[in-house]
């Protein structure tokens, strides 16, 4: 016989938000790790995996507008107070627990999708630039690859406006950022750590199955 003391559990994320965040997860490591650039320019995999995670962001922004209960954006939207407040409740193991994102999960998960849309915005830039597209036609390479010498042959001349090696400033502003994404993500792991302790659930787990305990939310 069920005991009635028994923890019920709720489904909190739909599959497009576990889904998307595991994608996203792979999509973020296999275009961070294949970033190095070749002589010639980045790697097809490290463009495409880029690409992967621009497609995986621009649905999860959608999914934030559009889409039900608590992956809407309305559903974690707090104040920068309310967040700070949570953030030092968090650390001395007084805050509530939440269903959803929590005020301090919240601002994260802004600066993360943030943070990934500018880094996914300065690759699109910086690999146009270099004529590096795959779309681009044999033609247009032929061209882009004309123009990306003459870039070169500039930036070895006007000392300033491109980087080392001739990567262009934007190529570099694009590289600054995958880093700062990255020191994000190590913060937003230590989060979940420090969040999962605090309120004694596996929210790891709760990303994979989508449901958490329900009855002790604040
Ligand atoms: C590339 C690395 C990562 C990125 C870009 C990322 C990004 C995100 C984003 C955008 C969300 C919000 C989910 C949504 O509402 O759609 C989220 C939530 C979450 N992520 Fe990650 N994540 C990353 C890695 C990880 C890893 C490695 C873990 C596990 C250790 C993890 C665990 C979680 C958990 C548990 C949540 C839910 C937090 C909560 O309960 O409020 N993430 N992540």
């Amino acid at each position: 016989m069920a005991s009635t003391d028994q923890p019920t559990s709720v489904q909190v994320w739909d599959p497009l938000v576990r889904y998307g965040h595991w994608a996203l997860v792979i999509a973020f490591a296999v275009a961070y790790l294949s970033g190095e650039d070749e002589a010639g320019g980045p790697d097809q995999l490290h463009v495409w995996s880029g690409y992967a995670v621009g497609f995986i962001v621009a649905v999860r922004v959608l999914w934030g507008l559009v889409g039900t209960g608590h992956a809407r954006f309305s559903d974690f939207a707090y104040g920068p107070m309310t967040a700070l407040r949570y953030f030092a409740d968090e650390l001395r193991g007084r805050a509530k627990r939440t269903i959803g994102h929590s005020p301090a999960a919240a601002y994260m998960i802004a600066a993360l999708l943030l943070c990934l849309t500018a880094t996914v915005a300065t690759g699109l830039v910086a690999n146009s630039d270099a004529g590096k597209n795959p779309r681009a036609s044999a033609h247009g390479l032929v061209i882009a690859q004309a123009h990306a010498d003459e870039h070169k042959g500039r930036s070895e001349r006007d000392g300033g406006k491109h980087g080392k090696g001739g990567e262009s400033v934007v190529g570099e502003v694009h590289e600054a950022l995958a880093n700062i994404t990255l020191g994000l993500i190590i913060l937003h792991i230590l989060g979940v750590g420090v969040a999962s302790v605090a309120h004694r659930e596996n929210l790891v787990a709760a990303m994979f199955s989508g449901r958490k305990r329900s009855g002790d939310e604040g």
